[in-house]
């Protein structure tokens, strides 16, 4: 089965490449400089002649807080890029799957969220992302698969993990907010989960994240605990509890943004991945255990 697959050479793209490979896919997957989402004859070219069976988007505008200040970039990229591959993909007959966030919900219901539950985005991320899964399901309807995920962290680029991991080396403290809840999400349980999807007749909506709720504070903590055999003999810092308020950020994030994910269970035939599990396996990866 062949693939083409946008944003590649990001966190997630470089989980579904290394998957993919190991899982006979063949892949194509151009970088930015060659094919950007934005240009939409570079889009139309490129899916007319790759001829994939299924084209995968993973290419987007990340940077949560700048989008604040950029939003017609963000918008550009996460809602007119999102719609130049539907209408691609549209005209040349290829499946879509596309990804996309929790970051549509403003996360005030407190309990997990299903694909049924009302959006309500509350950034320009959140909105960019959101007018992008709507662009699709006005030209492909049902046909393309939207799989929103969320907190991803992934061997490569910047993550939560990551980030703990290398400051717990360098502070005393980090204070980490404690009145926000996700469900942490491996990338590459997202990236299997994705490759099943491709080979399955599945569209619509699916919320793609590692199973259970936890605040960024008890996230932190774990990954203190399960990091502390590296540290051994060095400094780890200790982690203190905030709040969203006292931390200020430009943009503001949902509050209890965890998923439910008895529809991906549904699809796959299996449970994903339990935060905790995904984060041994991405910690083992990383050979921090
Ligand atoms: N990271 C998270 O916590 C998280 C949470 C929920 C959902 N998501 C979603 O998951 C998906 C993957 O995220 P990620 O963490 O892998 O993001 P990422 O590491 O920031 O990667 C995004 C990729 O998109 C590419 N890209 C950006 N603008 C482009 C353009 N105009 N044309 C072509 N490619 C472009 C980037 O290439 P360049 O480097 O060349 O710019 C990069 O390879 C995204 O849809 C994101 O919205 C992520």
């Amino acid at each position: 089965m062949k693939i083409l697959l946008f944003g590649g050479a990001g966190q997630l793209g470089h989980e579904l490449k290394k998957r993919a490979a190991d899982l006979e896919f063949e892949v194509v997957s151009p970088v930015t400089k060659e094919v950007d989402i934005t240009e939409a004859d570079q889009v139309m070219k490129v899916v007319a002649s790759a001829r994939a069976d299924v084209v995968i988007n993973s290419a987007a505008y990340t940077a949560v807080d700048k989008a604040e200040e950029e939003p017609e970039k963000a918008f550009r990229i996460n809602r007119d890029g999102a719609k130049n591959i539907a209408l691609a993909c549209a005209k040349h007959s290829s499946r879509f799957i596309h990804v996309s966030t929790d970051y549509v919900f403003d996360g005030l219901l407190g309990s997990p969220l299903s694909e049924f539950d009302p959006v309500n985005p509350v950034s320009v991320y959140g909105r960019s992302k959101w007018e992008g899964e709507e662009a699709i399901r006005e030209v492909l309807g049902e046909s393309a698969l939207i799989v929103r995920t969320q907190a991803l962290y992934g061997v490569k680029g910047v993550n939560f993990v990551h980030t703990m991991l290398k400051l717990m080396g360098e502070r005393e403290v980090i204070k980490v907010v404690d009145d926000q809840w996700v469900s942490p999400t491996w990338a590459g349980w997202l990236a299997e989960a994705l490759l099943d999807c491709a080979r399955l007749p599945v569209g619509g909506t699916l919320h793609g994240s590692c199973e259970g709720a936890v605040s960024w504070y008890d996230f932190a903590l774990e990954i203190r605990a399960l990091s502390a055999r590296h540290f051994e003999g060095r400094r780890q810092a200790m982690i203190e509890p905030t709040t969203a308020d006292a931390l200020a950020r430009p943009a503001k994030r949902p509050v209890y943004s965890a998923f439910d994910t008895t529809k991906m269970r549904q699809v796959l035939g299996r449970a994903p991945m339990k935060w905790r599990e995904g984060l041994v396996a991405f910690l083992g990866e990383l050979d921090i255990r």
